[in-house]
């Protein structure tokens, strides 16, 4: 049950942990513009180890979050961090989202940030499943991917620009898809949902930005995976390692990242 293709081990933790901290603003913006702080109940699923899931009960003390993930070692993380922080209104549930109707509770709200990206052979199950768990007028909010295709950087470099495409068919050749933000408004809108919100984060990122950062590390991290599976060449990597390190003197470089699709949606 375990097989989320990014990884997990410690060092994705530590990368998830970074990861959160470069998107951090925006999706607090998110749960405030679902008015998450409403709701008596949320399930934040695919919740990794938990970096989502403090930030929810942060704005949402008043909440009980339920925190459903498949991997049991981020599970361990997040029951170790409940108990470090304390925290009161945080439960975990080790589980598959897609075994969620077996569980008798309901949410007044449910959230996730990068995980119908991994879910795409399944996802009108999993955004059917979400519907029928959402008590009625509960909201389901969502960030995911919604495309790679506008990545580009100044100056424009070819090894930088092997790296976005090695991410793209990194999750296309594992069932995975970057562009779900494309067609996930039809589907919320096909399993009933009524759309409240939608808008697109992330962009212009000068060098030095979290959200350069971010991407930079990104490579760091997973262009070696890429060159082993052939998704990048060995030259291609090493031209995108010596492009960052260049780019990070030059003040006027700058990406337009990735970009993100924050969807609020309203059951009905
Ligand atoms: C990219 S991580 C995102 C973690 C967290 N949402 C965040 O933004 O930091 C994707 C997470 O989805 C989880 N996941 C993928 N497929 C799942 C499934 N079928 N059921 C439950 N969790 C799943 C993985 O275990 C992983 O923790």
């Amino acid at each position: 049950m375990e097989d989320y293709f990014l990884g997990v081990h410690q060092k994705e933790v530590t990368r998830l942990d970074r990861q959160h901290t470069a998107w951090q603003p925006e999706t607090a913006q998110l749960i405030k513009q679902a008015n998450l702080p409403n709701c008596k109940t949320i399930l934040d699923f695919g919740c990794g180890p938990g970096f989502t899931t403090f930030e929810i009960a942060k704005h949402c003390p008043n909440a009980q979050i339920t925190a459903l993930d498949k991997a049991t070692l981020y599970q361990k993380y997040l029951k170790h961090q409940i108990e470090q922080k304390q925290v009161k209104n945080v439960k975990p549930l080790y589980e598959d989202v897609l075994n969620l109707l077996n569980h008798p509770d309901k949410f007044d709200g449910a959230f996730c940030r990068w995980v119908l990206a991994f879910l795409i052979p399944d996802l009108k199950k999993v955004i059917d499943a979400i519907y029928q768990k959402l008590n009625p007028g509960g909201v389901f909010a969502a960030m995911e991917y919604l495309t790679l295709n506008n990545v580009l950087s100044s100056p424009p470099n070819k090894g930088f620009l092997a790296n976005t495409r090695g991410w793209h068919n990194f999750y296309l050749t594992n069932d995975g898809d970057a562009q779900i933000g494309t067609y996930l408004p039809q589907l919320l809108l096909d399993a009933g949902f009524k759309l409240e919100h939608q808008t697109c984060v992330g962009g212009f990122a000068p060098v030095g930005h979290r959200l350069w950062q971010w991407w930079r590390e990104a490579h760091e991290d997973f262009a070696p995976i890429f060159v082993e599976q052939g998704l990048m060449t060995q030259e291609e990597y090493l031209e995108a390692n010596t492009f960052f390190k260049t780019q990070e003197s030059n003040k006027d470089g700058f990406i337009y990242s990735p970009i993100i699709l924050q969807i609020v949606a309203r059951k009905i």
